[in-house]
């Protein structure tokens, strides 16, 4: 998504900059490149050396230091970055880029800089408050540097308000959006379930199945690189946790509905998760021992939410597109048709995974495809190309909506 960019990101000295590690992941994961300038302050909150792994390269923080200036120089560090982005930006920095000071090497690079700028202010709701502060953020804004957040929450100084650093996610889509305008999910969101589900039989035993959430992590990341703002609420599985979109874990059917029904309103929603149908109706609270001899009819199961047909079925929040899979491991065609229809859903994957086929847990997937208007073959794909695929098809369909 941020291939072959370069971010050029300036830590200072706030209680968030901790989270500048995390944002570095991020843009990495996403594909661009981070060098990171920390302030003197700042490398009392987080260490070069954390930056400099995390970034693969070294962290510069001297403006006097003589190989910094020949090697690199700070008109260099702007001029080789396409986007400056300073997370977290302190009071005292804001107030510093209003006024033009620069006298030291993160406030000279942004002034001496022609690149975009973003900022991500973290402080205390009082500082935020401070007329002084809020003076600076109206002339900053009106020189078109970018805002993101602060977020209103518990603060480390115990206080509660206006003043906490964006989730790094939010930073990157910010990013995204700045250097990537054009996409054509821009302004749309997006919800997608992956994984499996757990459902517990007591504390250390569930029921479960081998999905590996592989294919619906593909379609966030797919739905995401398109502009998309996208949720992805994925079961448990090995799978990184991917960047620009916002992630929320799950264990049960259960969990994973109420998450769904918390993000609407969306306009797309795809259900590739692979939820188990039945759950333990009398799931035990403390571990079933071995010598009770338990057999199947000390289990009673009971059925779980239907994720996909609840969606579908929503009164005023029914997404524009509802997208479903269909785990089959026979008639798949006529099941993934019947499914469509019984749902209420717009378009139905249906896919073979029948012992032998490898869908699950494996890299390609064969998408028999249904919609209201009628079925498709698709042939072999790996799953990051039936993702794209699919991406593609939801952009030309959203356009009519
Ligand atoms: C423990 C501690 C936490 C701080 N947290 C913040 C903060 O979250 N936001 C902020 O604007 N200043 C914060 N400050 C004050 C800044 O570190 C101080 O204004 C410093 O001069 C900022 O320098 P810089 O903008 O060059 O990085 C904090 C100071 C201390 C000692």
């Amino acid at each position: 998504m941020l291939k072959g960019r370069r971010i050029l990101l300036i830590v200072t000295g706030g209680i968030a900059a901790f989270k500048s590690l995390e944002l570095v992941r991020q843009i990495r994961t996403a594909g661009g490149e981070v060098r990171a300038i920390l302030t003197k302050s700042a490398t009392e909150f987080v260490t070069p050396l954390s930056l400099q792994a995390l970034t693969e390269d070294r962290v510069y923080s001297d403006i006097f230091s003589l190989t910094d200036e020949s090697e690199m120089g700070h008109i260099q560090l702007s001029r080789n970055s396409d986007l400056i982005v300073v997370a977290p930006a302190t009071a005292n920095f804001l107030a510093k880029m209003r006024l033009g000071i620069c006298d030291d090497l993160a406030s000279t690079v942004v002034l001496a800089t022609d690149k975009p700028v973003v900022v991500a202010p973290a402080m205390n709701v009082r500082m935020w408050d401070h007329a002084a502060t809020q003076e600076n953020i109206i002339t900053l804004k009106d020189r078109n540097i970018k805002f993101i957040g602060p977020n209103e929450g518990e603060m480390a100084c115990g206080e509660y308000g206006l003043g906490r650093m964006s989730e790094p996610t939010e930073i990157v889509n910010a990013i995204q959006s700045i250097l990537q305008p054009n996409r054509p999910l821009l302004g749309k969101t997006a919800l997608v379930t992956a994984g499996p589900t757990r459902e517990p039989i007591d504390p250390v035993r569930f029921i479960a199945n081998r999905s590996s959430g592989k294919q619906g992590y593909s379609i966030a990341e797919a739905l995401a690189a398109a502009g998309a703002e996208t949720t992805l609420i994925t079961g448990p599985t090995n799978l990184p946790v991917p960047s620009g979109m916002r992630v929320l874990k799950v264990e049960t059917a259960d969990e994973m509905l109420a998450h769904c029904m918390e993000s609407l309103p969306v306009d797309i929603a795809v259900c590739a998760a692979a939820v188990a149908d039945w759950k333990v109706a009398n799931k035990s609270d403390q571990k079933i021992k071995k010598q009770k001899n338990i057999n199947c009819e000390n289990l009673s199961l009971s059925q779980n939410p239907d994720i996909l047909k609840t969606l579908s079925n929503a009164d005023n929040n029914r997404p524009d597109l509802v997208i479903g899979f269909a785990a089959e491991t026979e008639d798949i065609l006529h099941n993934g048709i019947r499914k469509q229809k019984e749902k209420n859903c717009d378009w139905i994957l249906a896919n073979d995974v029948a012992m032998g086929t490898q869908t699950f847990g494996g890299d390609n997937n064969t998408i028999h495809f249904v919609s209201k208007k009628g079925t498709e073959e698709w042939p072999v794909m790996k799953k990051e190309d039936v993702a794209k695929y699919l991406a593609k098809k939801i952009i030309d369909e959203i356009g009519r909506v």
